[in-house]
């Protein structure tokens, strides 16, 4: 395509030139992520979970021969072969001895790829213990300030571009979860951040240094952890300022998915749930950083606000009024990635009578994830070759816990992220939107 797409209202740059995808943090997901995109690359595999890759979006009327093409033959999208990676850690692993220690990819694929991923070695990190108590962590950079600190990334960042000859740059969280804290006064505003950088304010953590540096240079922002990160509004009125798009948070993989797949459904036939118990046991890094209690409180409460939001008790209290919500993690070392989530749901039907679906998801944390890191990455870039600033809600899709604009309700109904992410993406192409209003559309 390599061409301005325009319509009415938006002009679409072309993706022209080399993308660098930045990763602070490169532990399981950002390994199986880049170690996926080389195979792929490669021929090896095939990029299945990526809508950007193998998606395609119907446009215009049912009638006749459907046109169903592929997003990137709607829409200009990163070649996948025209990327760079790099990112920070806390250890100095490069990305083919991190991706053995994650354990989530076979080995007789990684030796395949071990010349590329050797040589990605990720930069010295921002860090401090508080956020993440159960890691030491020794690459880690030293500075006097937190505002100095940010401009270390903002230098690395430059570095990366240049030895990458990048054309643009974006950038997803992939690092550990932090511990809970609540927007507070240093977030409020963007003069009361910086100010809080310049004095070391305990209420900044590293993933908003990450994504202060990265907004501030225009470079696109996406958050994979439930931590506040770029959820704030001293983040958000920089976004808008430097024009950058945004979102978060938290990658929704093995059982939010499942969850905001089967409640929209329930609720649609207006049956009754009386309770959702969710566990989990999980052995890898990120389920020992979710064993300590303040890090737990954090994924908590992504997960915890889901059902809510679906099923909305307070207009539906015949049907979820005193619904009992319930999850939890448990940190199992023998399963490594391969998580296994358990849901048991208790639901009533006519005249009350009760029933149970019971969910066991023997699932893969990262092989879930790292799509979710593709596709947020693509479509960041497009919506920053399109001029889209702020929070991106048309990638809720990918969202546990999505951002939204201040003052204004979260979707988490899967059915409905995906009917706003494919009606921007029509939108961007030039195309009609499908709102089955009418028998042309419908
Ligand atoms: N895998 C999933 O299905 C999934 C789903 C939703 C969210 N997430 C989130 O994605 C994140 C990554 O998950 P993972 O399984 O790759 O975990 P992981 O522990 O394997 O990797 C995280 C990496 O981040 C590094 N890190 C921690 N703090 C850092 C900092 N300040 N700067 C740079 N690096 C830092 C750690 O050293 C580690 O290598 C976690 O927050 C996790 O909760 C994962």
């Amino acid at each position: 395509m390599a061409k301005k797409q325009t319509n009415n209202t938006v002009t679409v740059e072309p993706a022209k030139g080399k993308l660098g995808i930045l990763l602070p943090g490169m532990g399981a997901v950002a390994t199986t992520f880049i170690a996926g995109v080389l195979a792929v690359n490669k021929g090896l595999a095939q990029p299945i979970g990526s809508l950007s890759q193998m998606g395609r979006l119907r446009l215009g009327k049912r009638t006749g021969k459907v046109n169903k093409p592929l997003i990137n033959e709607v829409v200009e999208l990163q070649d996948l072969k025209k990327v760079a990676f790099g990112g920070w850690d806390i250890f100095k692993d490069n990305m083919y001895e991190a991706a053995v220690h994650a354990g989530v990819l076979d080995i007789n694929l990684l030796n395949k790829l071990k010349a590329p991923l050797s040589k990605i070695k990720p930069m010295k990190a921002v860090f401090d213990k508080n956020y993440v108590k159960k890691l030491n962590g020794t690459h880690v950079k030293k500075s006097k300030t937190k505002m100095a600190l940010a401009k270390a990334v903002m230098n690395d960042i430059k570095k990366f571009k240049a030895d990458n000859k990048c054309d643009r740059l974006v950038m997803v969280w992939c690092g550990s979860t932090e511990i809970y804290i609540e927007e507070s006064r240093v977030h409020k505003s963007l003069a009361a951040f910086e100010k809080g950088l310049q004095n070391n304010s305990k209420d900044i953590a590293p993933s908003m240094i990450y994504a202060y540096a990265a907004i501030k240079m225009g470079i696109p922002y996406a958050n994979g952890a439930p931590n506040l990160s770029c959820d704030i509004p001293a983040l958000v009125e920089l976004a808008k300022m430097t024009n950058t798009p945004i979102a978060g948070k938290d990658f929704k993989t093995g059982q939010t998915l499942m969850k905001t797949i089967l409640a929209p459904g329930l609720k649609a036939r207006a049956l009754a749930i009386d309770g959702w118990f969710s566990t989990n046991i999980l052995g890898n890094r990120d389920g020992e950083v979710l064993d300590d209690p303040d890090n737990f409180k954090t994924k908590e409460v992504s997960k915890l606000g889901v059902l809510e939001q679906i099923l909305e008790p307070e207009l539906y209290p015949e049907l979820y009024k005193d619904f009992y919500h319930k999850v939890r993690i448990n940190y199992y070392p023998p399963r490594g990635d391969n998580k296994e989530g358990w849901d048991n749901i208790d639901i009533s039907g006519w005249l009350n009578y009760p029933m149970q679906i019971k969910i066991d998801f023997l699932c893969r944390d990262s092989i879930l994830a790292a799509p979710i890191v593709l596709d947020l990455a693509i479509f960041l870039d497009l919506a920053k070759r399109s001029s889209m600033n702020g929070i991106q809600e048309w990638l809720s899709f990918y969202l546990k816990s999505p951002q939204a604009p201040q003052g204004r309700m979260p979707i988490h109904d899967i059915f409905k992220q995906l009917h706003k992410l494919e009606n921007t993406l029509r939108y961007l192409g030039g195309h009609d939107l499908i709102h089955h209003l009418g028998l042309d559309y419908e």
